[in-house]
C-alpha cells in the first residue's frame, strides 16, 4: 500500500519530474498508455472534453490541464495523489464533468485533471436492496441498473441521467424522488475513499465526521470518494407523469402563485415543479412567457386525477396530460428525452452542450402574485430566449430529516428550490447572459430566503465568493459562500477538513478550507 507523505519535498511544480514519478508507480507501459494522457497524445482532447458539459470552459483560452490521468486501478489514484502532491500540480477529480462551474477540469494553477471514467461499475443486490455504485458512474447507468433487475426498487437522485455520481453525491442529489425520500446522499451507507495520505479507507476506518462530511460537504475536499454503498427505495411499477403548460395569457402568474401554497403540502408520492420559460405566443410574432407544471405521483392515473383536482383544481389536469409508465421513464420523461429504448440512460452523451451559468434560490415564504409578474416579465428580455428556472416543491420527507443531519442544510420550510439557468451559443456574447442572470438574482433577492440566502452547492456559483487561488483562505473569506452553501453545518465541514487534510491538498474555488 502506498502511504503519501504529508512532507510535500518539492511544491515547484516540475512537468518532467511528475510524469516520472507516475512512470514509476505505474510500471507495466502497456497499462501506462492507457491511464496517463500529456498533452502530446493525440487523444489528450477528446478525454478532455469528453466529459465537458458546460461549453462555457472548452475555449482555447480555457487553462487545460498538464495530464489527464484516467486511473484503472486504487492503486494508480494513490499514485497520483502521491505524485501530483510531491510535484506542486493540483488535483481536481472529474466524475461525470458537470460541474456548473467547470472546476472538475479548469484551475487557474498548474494542475492535472484525476478522470473517473474508467470507475463505473454499478453492482445491484435486489435481495438486500442495496447497490455498490462507483464515482465515474453516471445516474443514468445505476438507474439503468436497478431498472434491468426489478421494476419495484428505484434510487432518489438527479433527473439528468448523465451527472456523474461522484460529484452529484459530494453535493446532494435532489429529484422526483426526493419528496418522498429525500436527498441522495440521505441514503449513502458506505463509500470508499482515497485520503490525501493515499490511504484506502472505508466507512468503518474512515469514521463518522468524515463519512459525515462527505456526503454532502463538497467535492475535491475530503479525498477521492471511489465507490458508495447506496440503500434502494421502493418504487410501484406504474408511476403516472403530467405536462400542464399555462402562459400569461392563460393565467400563469395567478396559478403559480396558487402552486406555492399548495404544492409542498401536497402528499409524499406527489411530486411537483414549474418549468418557466419563453415561448411563442399565439399571436404572430409575438412572445410569451410559459410556467410548464409537471410532476409526478408514485401510483395510477385514477388516483393522480381526482388528488390534482380536489388539492390544485386551479391547474386543470386532465387525463389527456397523464401518462403511465415505469419509474426508469420517467427519468427520461423528465429529462426531455422519448421514454423508450431505457438503454439511452447508459449514453454519456445524449444531451447537448452549451455554454451555461446557473444560479439558485431557496424559498420559504410565498411571492406575492406582482413579485411573480415581474420575475416571469424577465423572460420576455432578449437576454432570456434560451433561459429556464426549474421550480422544485419540497416538503414531504425533505421537512422530515435535521438541518444538521448531513451537511446539506436546506430541509424543514422550504416551500420551494429555484434554479435559474441561462444559456448562449457565441462565447463573445457571455457577458451580456450572465449579467441577466445576475439581475434576475438581485431581483429574487426579496422573494428568496434571508440571513444567510441559501444556495445549493451542487449548482455551484462562483459569483458568491471564492477560496484564493493561491495560499491560505480564511474562515470569514470562506464563510461567506459556505454559510449559504452549509448553514451552520459550515463549522464543523471546516474542522473534519482541518483534521483530515490539513495542508489542504484537495482544494478548488469552493472548497472547505482547513483552519
Ligand atoms: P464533476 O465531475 O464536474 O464534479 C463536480 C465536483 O465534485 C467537482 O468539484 C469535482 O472535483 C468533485 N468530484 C467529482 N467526483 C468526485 C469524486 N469521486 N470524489 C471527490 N470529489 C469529486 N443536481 C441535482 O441535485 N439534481 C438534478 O436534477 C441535477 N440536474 C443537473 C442537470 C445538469 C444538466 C447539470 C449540469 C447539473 C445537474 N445537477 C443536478 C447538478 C449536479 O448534481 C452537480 O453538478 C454534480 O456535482 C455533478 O456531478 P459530476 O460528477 O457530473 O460533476
Amino acid at each position: 500500500m502506498i502511504i503519501i507523505s504529508n512532507n510535500p519535498k518539492n511544491k515547484a511544480h516540475s512537468y518532467g519530474d511528475f510524469l516520472h514519478c507516475l512512470s514509476l508507480r505505474i510500471s507495466n507501459s502497456s497499462t501506462i498508455s492507457k491511464v496517463i494522457y500529456t498533452q502530446n497524445n493525440p487523444s489528450y482532447s477528446s478525454v478532455l472534453n469528453a466529459s465537458i458539459h458546460n461549453a462555457r470552459f472548452s475555449t482555447p483560452t480555457t487553462p487545460k490541464p498538464y495530464a489527464i490521468i484516467t486511473p484503472r486501478k486504487t492503486s494508480h489514484v494513490q499514485s497520483t495523489i502521491y505524485c501530483s502532491k510531491n510535484h506542486g500540480f493540483q488535483l481536481r477529480i472529474r466524475s461525470g464533468g458537470h460541474d456548473v462551474e467547470g472546476v472538475s477540469y479548469v484551475a487557474q494553477v498548474p494542475f492535472v485533471i484525476l478522470d473517473l471514467v474508467n470507475f463505473r461499475d454499478v453492482k445491484v443486490d435486489t435481495k438486500n436492496e442495496v447497490a455498490w455504485v462507483q464515482s465515474g458512474a453516471t445516474t443514468g447507468e445505476l438507474y439503468y441498473g436497478i431498472a434491468s433487475k426489478t421494476q419495484t426498487l428505484g434510487f432518489p437522485a438527479g433527473i439528468c441521467h448523465t451527472i456523474g455520481i461522484g460529484g452529484h453525491l459530494s453535493g446532494g442529489g435532489f429529484g422526483v424522488l426526493g419528496r418522498k425520500y429525500g436527498l441522495a446522499v440521505d441514503h449513502v451507507i458506505d463509500a470508499k475513499l482515497v485520503d490525501a495520505n493515499g490511504r484506502v479507507l472505508r466507512r468503518k476506518s474512515m469514521g463518522e465526521d468524515l463519512f459525515w462530511a462527505i456526503r454532502g460537504g463538497g467535492g475535491n475536499t475530503f479525498g477521492v470518494v471511489l465507490a458508495w454503498k447506496v440503500k434502494l427505495v421502493p418504487v410501484p411499477p406504474v408511476v403516472t407523469v403530467f405536462t400542464v403548460n399555462k402562459n400569461l395569457e392563460q393565467n400563469a402568474t395567478k396559478i403559480f402563485h396558487r402552486w406555492q401554497y399548495i404544492a409542498h403540502k401536497l402528499p409524499k408520492d406527489l411530486f411537483t415543479t414549474v418549468w418557466v420559460m419563453k415561448v411563442n405566443s399565439s399571436q404572430v410574432g409575438k412572445k410569451t412567457v410559459q410556467a410548464s407544471f409537471r410532476g409526478m405521483l408514485l401510483g395510477g392515473v385514477d388516483e393522480l386525477i381526482p388528488l390534482i383536482q380536489n388539492e390544485f383544481p386551479e391547474l386543470g389536469l386532465a387525463k389527456e396530460n397523464c401518462t403511465q409508465m415505469s419509474w426508469v421513464q420517467s427519468i427520461l420523461y423528465f429529462g426531455g428525452l422519448p421514454i423508450q429504448p431505457v438503454d439511452i440512460l447508459l449514453n454519456r452523451h445524449a444531451l447537448p452542450v452549451s455554454s451555461v451559468k446557473e444560479k439558485t434560490d431557496f424559498v420559504r415564504e410565498p411571492m406575492s402574485e406582482t413579485g411573480i409578474e415581474g420575475f416571469m416579465n424577465m423572460f420576455l428580455e432578449e437576454e432570456a430566449d434560451f433561459a429556464i428556472t426549474m421550480i422544485e416543491a419540497f416538503g414531504g420527507r425533505m421537512d422530515e430529516i435535521r438541518e444538521n443531519e448531513l451537511p446539506y442544510p436546506h430541509r424543514a420550510g422550504i416551500l420551494f428550490e429555484s434554479t435559474y439557468i441561462v444559456q448562449w451559443t457565441n462565447e463573445a456574447d457571455a457577458g451580456t447572459y450572465i449579467n441577466w442572470i445576475r439581475r434576475l438574482y438581485s431581483y429574487m433577492a426579496s422573494y428568496a430566503s434571508k440571513s444567510p440566502r441559501e444556495a445549493y452547492y451542487n449548482y455551484k456559483d462562483l459569483d458568491l465568493g471564492t477560496n484564493n487561488i493561491i495560499g491560505y483562505t480564511s474562515y470569514e473569506q470562506a464563510s461567506v459562500w459556505g454559510l449559504k452553501y452549509f448553514k451552520n453545518n459550515f463549522k464543523r465541514l471546516v474542522q473534519i477538513k482541518t483534521k483530515v487534510d490539513p495542508m489542504n491538498f484537495f482544494r478548488n474555488e469552493q472548497s472547505i478550507p482547513p483552519l
